[in-house]
């Protein structure tokens, strides 16, 4: 099933949880990318994201990748601020909105900001609103030895379909296996977790 986007502007689309307000990017939180992108769990986890991680890679991201993805209808990336104080906690995305083959999520938080469940609560929440535009299916690829991330998508209710061997590369070239996580539309949502 197609997403429908009928009097939806992806450019300036936002989506609350019961913490965070997830926004588009703005160029002032390019500063605030640098410091939280040079952290090794996400050099580690992350590896097509420069590392060092500049200025320059911030901008590139929010206006080469973030708005060209939201300009092009593909995908939508956005930026998890703390809605209680404003300040930036993470990244979450949902990208191939449009692959038949179905839409991905992705995400970090700032090494400051985790533990507290912000990436489980985006991404139920970003899950869910996907599934209100129309797609059955939403998945997530996590490296077999990132447990937090798949403590993730387990609390945001997606369910383990299996391990892609060697599916991904890590920083220096070795493959890595990865575990794909699935959650339609017809899945029973996690109950602790709302759109606010
Ligand atoms: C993965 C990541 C986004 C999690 O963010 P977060 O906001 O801390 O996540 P949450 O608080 O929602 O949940 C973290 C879960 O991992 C668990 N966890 C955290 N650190 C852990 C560790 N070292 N070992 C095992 N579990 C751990 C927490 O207990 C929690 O699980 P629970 O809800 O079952 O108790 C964050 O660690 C990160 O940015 N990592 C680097 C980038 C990355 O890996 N991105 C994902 C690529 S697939």
């Amino acid at each position: 099933m197609a997403l429908e986007l009928t009097g939806v502007d992806l450019l300036t689309e936002t989506i609350t949880t019961a913490r965070l307000l997830l926004r588009p990017w703005l160029r002032a939180d390019a500063e605030d990318i640098v410091a939280c992108c040079n952290d090794p769990d996400i050099a580690n986890w992350l590896p097509l994201l420069p590392s060092p991680y500049t200025l320059p890679d911030a901008h590139t991201f929010i206006a080469d990748m973030a708005w060209a993805q939201q300009r092009a209808g593909t995908g939508l990336p956005l930026a998890m601020e703390d809605a209680a104080t404003g300040h930036l906690v993470g990244s979450i995305g949902i990208g191939g909105i449009t692959n038949v083959r179905g839409a991905e999520i992705g995400y970090w938080v700032a090494a400051f900001s985790r533990g507290r469940g912000y990436a489980a609560e985006a991404t139920a929440v970003l899950a869910a609103w996907a599934f209100g535009h129309g797609l059955h299916r939403v998945q997530l690829l996590a490296a077999t030895g990132n447990v937090p991330s798949q403590r993730v998508a387990k609390r945001a209710g997606f369910l383990r379909e299996g391990v892609l061997r060697g599916a991904h590369r890590s920083r220096d070239g070795v493959p890595r296996d990865m575990v794909l996580y699935g959650r339609l539309s017809t899945d029973e949502p996690p109950s602790d977790i709302q759109r606010r």
